[in-house]
């Protein structure tokens, strides 16, 4: 494996464990007067991909703010057609990330991450169907032990008590379509970046661009009211700002990693991250009392994600 993939995939795997581990914390622990928004969070991580994008075009232009003003007319502005094509993946990404936040305040953090899983699944699907990938015998194999895995996790023991089962379906929906999403949005942004020449930070800039305008839509459409009567930034504490930071750092790094690796190497990625945080949930947050079904699933989706990761 080249230093580089290794690099951008190890990075992903912190970031996603901090990640989950970090939203779930905040949206569980009591809070005086109001939380903070979702759709704000997802928002502002847009605009500081934007800053962050703006910034390596301007180091790539050796700090030339006309000259990077240039490249950014040049490829964003006089390429609309180039342009429009990014509005696909990126309105998907703004309903999944919004879906995300949903899924996290009713399920506990391990079972969000092995149930995400199945994003590997339609990953798979849509790199066949759009990058005309082929799969071979053992990869669809280890899909369908991923699909029995994730329902495996799913299965409650019986002397388990259900705090409230509508929010968990809700929960469950909106993973479901969120990994339609990834799998869809992924190996779209995927076949622009590898089958153009355009450069992966012009690309990063009109995603964040155009999630830059989805995320306001859907801020203003499912907060509007809130928003006018109690802020923007309600309830932001420090810790709301390092979720913003570490969403807009993770969109950056699953850019890179679709770019040095593809769509199914992230899965993998995001299956490490799962051992790490259910670990961590198990002995520092004393969240989750794993079953039996918990921990042969876990196996399962892990074992299913090593058999699809082999070369061939
Ligand atoms: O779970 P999944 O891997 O599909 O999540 C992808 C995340 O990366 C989304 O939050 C999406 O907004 C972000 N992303 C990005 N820029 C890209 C590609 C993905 O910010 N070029």
């Amino acid at each position: 494996m080249n230093i580089k993939k290794l690099v951008v995939l190890s990075l992903l795997v912190i970031q996603t464990t901090t990640l989950v581990l970090t939203l779930r914390y905040s949206r569980s622990k009591p809070v005086e007067g109001a939380r903070f928004l979702n759709s704000t969070v997802v928002l502002v991580a847009e605009f500081v991909k934007l800053i962050c994008c703006l910034l390596v075009i301007l180091k790539t232009n050796e700090f030339n703010t006309a000259s990077a003003l240039g490249e950014i007319r040049r490829e964003v502005i006089h390429k609309p057609i180039e342009t429009l094509k990014i509005a696909i993946p990126s309105g998907s990404y703004a309903i999944q990330n919004n879906l995300l936040f949903i899924a996290l305040s009713y399920l506990d953090a391990p079972t969000y991450q092995v149930t995400y899983q199945l994003k590997i699944l339609s990953s798979a699907i849509f790199s066949v169907v759009l990058l005309r990938r082929k799969l071979n015998f053992l990869k669809w194999v280890s899909l369908i032990l991923l699909m029995a895995g994730v329902a495996l996790v799913q299965i409650r023991p019986d002397d388990y008590e259900e705090k409230d089962p509508t929010l968990r379906w809700y929960g469950l929906g909106a993973i479901l379509m969120s990994c339609v999403s990834s799998g869809f949005a992924g190996v779209y942004f995927e076949k622009l970046l590898k089958r153009s020449n355009q450069s992966l930070w012009i690309r990063n800039i009109q995603m964040a661009l155009f999630g830059t305008v989805f995320s306001g839509m859907a801020c203003y459409y499912s907060d509007m009211d809130i928003i006018s009567r109690d802020g923007f930034f309600q309830g932001y504490d420090g810790l709301t700002w390092f979720i913003v930071l570490l969403h807009a750092v993770g969109g950056l790094l699953v850019s890179c990693v679709i770019k040095f690796a593809d769509n199914i190497t992230k899965g993998f990625a995001a299956s490490l991250s799962i051992v790490i945080s259910s670990a961590v949930s198990y002995f520092i947050f004393n969240e989750l009392n794993p079953s039996h079904y918990f921990v042969i699933g876990t196996a399962t989706v892990l074992l299913s994600t090593i058999l699809y990761s082999r070369p061939g």
